[in-house]
């Protein structure tokens, strides 16, 4: 396992459009490992392939709504497809191929997925918050689309930060 190096905005791979994966081989395996690796040592919430200059329908999302007690994981999504969305949320997103970008972005509050697993095996998956945004934006990478045609206002990381803290302390 590897950590690979995020491309940043002027690499024309994040322009382009992912191929579907066809094969479930030890070659997949090793990148869907790395990139885990990658994703958490960035700390971001999602990554997809194009990112690490991979041009493979492949992502990873952060599940952050767990349980008290329960650990995030990492959903590994192979060729996925919106299949249905509901509702609507406005929110701060970033992207870790524009590092210091901040956006508001309005995203739909749950979004069905369907993909595939390491292994070729469909499945299917909800997300709502943060998780419903990561789907949106990981799939929208696999196409080629990057964030910044969604921003609707730009936000001061500066602000955020503020922000942050101030709800660290107990809301603003
Ligand atoms: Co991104």
């Amino acid at each position: 396992m590897a950590i690979r190096k995020i491309l940043t905005e002027g690499e024309a791979t994040l322009r382009k459009r992912s191929k579907t994966v066809t094969e479930f081989n030890k070659r997949l395996h090793v990148l869907i490992d790395d990139m885990r690796d990658t994703l958490n040592e960035s700390k971001g919430a999602g990554l997809a392939a194009p990112q690490v200059g991979i041009l493979r329908s492949v992502a990873l999302v952060l599940e952050t709504n767990v349980n008290e007690g329960e650990e995030e994981y990492i959903i590994e999504l192979i060729n996925p497809e919106i299949i249905e969305t509901d509702g609507e949320q406005s929110g701060v997103e970033g992207c870790l191929s524009f590092p210091g970008v901040f956006g508001m972005v309005t995203r739909p509050e749950t979004v069905r997925i369907r993909a595939m697993d390491r292994f070729g095996n469909y499945f299917e998956t909800e997300g709502t918050g943060l998780t419903a945004r990561a789907f949106c934006h990981e799939v929208e990478h696999l196409n080629g689309e990057v964030f910044l045609t969604k921003i609707e206002y730009m936000v001061d990381p500066e602000d955020l930060k503020t922000q942050d803290e101030a709800e660290e302390k107990g809301g603003v």
